[in-house]
């Protein structure tokens, strides 16, 4: 018999990484980085799944091999925005989610946690009664039509005549939100922007299958928070759900750098999405095996098109001379390009992770993660009014950029002048 067998091996003594060492800023990277196993690449092959598969370089070289032709970007988006990986077996079967839809979530609750809609999926006869209020807002019903027309940015449902059948979650729920355009919470998609009006937590808690335990967890992460690890380790700390964009040069992903773009991917589409594949780290003692394998195959073109989507240019009234001040700022006395380096404005492509005591911040989610250290953040599309205005770092402790300016002035000891500081954030508003 053909088995397609495969998982996501990694082994401690491949994925170490150079730690920043602050008395002699010099690194010691290891020559071996990484192994990563992506059944996209082995499609078809039969593999023992406990031998590591030797390193790709399109993972680890991130962008310069990803294929970028038009289909594999076409493909991808459609995956991004579209593919659930199967996970209406959790979705629907676990958490019953299609009846909690069809009873309690009316458009006007959809967009109060956050959902978003997307105006290009709307047919004109529906446009134009949401406009003359002949479509009703407040009913279930609308829902579930909006459903199936494909029209809630991240939720896939299927509808049989009237009633939800399926329903399903994609990439798209968390990191897209849309222009706005057309009303508060309808609009174009925008891809790979965070949604930071959706609240994960309070979504889950409608489901009759959490334990009131649980429920009280998820009612406590609030907007734009997520925990992809409270499953995993039953711990309760969410972090700011992060753009997808703007990551073709930065060679390892997460607020922890735990690995390159297609091991995120895959953890976060079979471990939280609940996608049907095998996942398997065993840094942090994860092996979730739920066939069959709907997710290695689809990774190549995912990444592609994660890759395609750059960070948005600077917002239009941006103080575009007081930026330039900021520039100087940034890369002199502030002292911010020392881990912020070069265009991707991080030092993890030089292979530097940082203890949370060098950075400032909070040690205990770095310690449910592989690397148990932060990743300088990819500083982008900071300030993008009203989707992207913060919170920032991983627990999002600084509510605005003054507060992030604020943190590393006392962090660093910087003497830093009322118009130096105020310069600084206007150079951040135009990343
Ligand atoms: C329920 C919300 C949610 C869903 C759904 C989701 N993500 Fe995420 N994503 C997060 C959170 C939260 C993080 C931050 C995790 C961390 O850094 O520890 C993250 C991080 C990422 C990152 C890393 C960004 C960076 O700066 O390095 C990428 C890339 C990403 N997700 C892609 C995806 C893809 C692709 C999918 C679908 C397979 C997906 N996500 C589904 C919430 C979500
Ligand atoms: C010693 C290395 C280091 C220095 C110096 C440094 N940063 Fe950072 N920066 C980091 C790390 C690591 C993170 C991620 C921290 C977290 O999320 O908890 C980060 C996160 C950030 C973020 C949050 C991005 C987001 O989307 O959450 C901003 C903004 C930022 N830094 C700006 C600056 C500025 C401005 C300076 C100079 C005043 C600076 N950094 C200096 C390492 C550094």
């Amino acid at each position: 018999m053909h088995r397609k067998k495969f998982a996501l091996a990694l082994h401690s003594r491949d994925v170490a990484i150079g730690r920043s060492n602050r008395r002699s800023g010099f690194d010691h990277p290891r020559p071996s980085l990484l192994v990563l196993a992506l059944g996209a690449l082995i499609a078809g092959c039969e593999r023992d799944e406990s031998a590591p598969i030797a390193p790709r370089g399109a993972d680890v070289t991130t962008a310069s091999e990803t294929r970028m032709d038009p289909e594999t970007l076409t493909e991808g988006k459609k995956i991004f925005r579209f593919d659930t990986y199967g996970d209406e077996t959790f979705w629907t079967d676990t958490l019953r989610m299609h009846e909690v839809i069809s009873k309690e979530v009316s458009p006007i609750t959809a967009l109060s946690v956050g959902l978003k809609v997307d105006a290009d999926a709307l047919p004109p006869e529906i446009v134009a009664g949401i406009k003359n209020r002949t479509v009703d807002l407040n009913s279930p019903a609308t829902t579930v039509a909006l459903l199936k027309l494909g029209a809630v940015v991240g939720v896939v449902g299927t509808v049989e005549g009237n009633t939800l059948t399926r329903v399903g979650i994609t990439c798209a729920l968390c990191h897209s939100t849309v222009d706005n355009s057309f009303a508060a919470g309808i609009g174009h998609r925008l891809d790979g922007w965070p949604n930071r009006d959706l609240n994960p937590g309070a979504i889950i808690a409608l489901s009759p299958a959490v334990t009131p335990a649980q429920r009280l967890v998820y009612n406590s992460w609030g907007p734009g928070m997520y925990d992809p690890r409270f499953n995993i380790d039953g711990l309760n700390m969410p972090v700011v759900i992060p753009p997808a964009f703007g990551l073709r040069h930065v060679k390892r992903e997460i607020y922890t750098g735990d690995g390159v773009v297609s091991y995120w991917n895959a953890y976060v589409a079979i471990t939280q999405m609940h996608g049907h594949g095998h996942f398997v780290d065993s840094r942090i003692g994860v092996d979730i095996n739920n066939p069959p394998d709907l997710v290695s195959a689809k990774l190549e073109a995912l990444r592609a098109y994660q890759f395609s989507i750059d960070a948005p240019e600077a917002p239009a009234g941006a103080d575009k001379a007081a930026a330039q001040r900021g520039r100087a700022v940034f890369n002199g006395v502030a002292k911010c390009a020392s881990c912020h380096l070069g265009d991707a404005k991080t030092d993890v492509n030089a292979n530097r992770l940082h203890d949370p005591d060098e950075v400032g911040q909070d040690a205990a989610y770095a310690l449910r993660s592989a690397t148990k250290l932060y990743r300088t953040t990819p500083l982008r599309g900071l300030w993008h009014p009203p989707q992207l205005k913060g919170p920032y770092f991983h627990d999002g402790n600084a509510t605005t950029l003054e507060a992030v300016v604020a943190h590393y002035t006392q962090l660093l000891g910087l003497t830093l002048t009322a118009d130096q500081r105020a310069d600084l954030v206007a150079y951040l508003k135009t990343l």
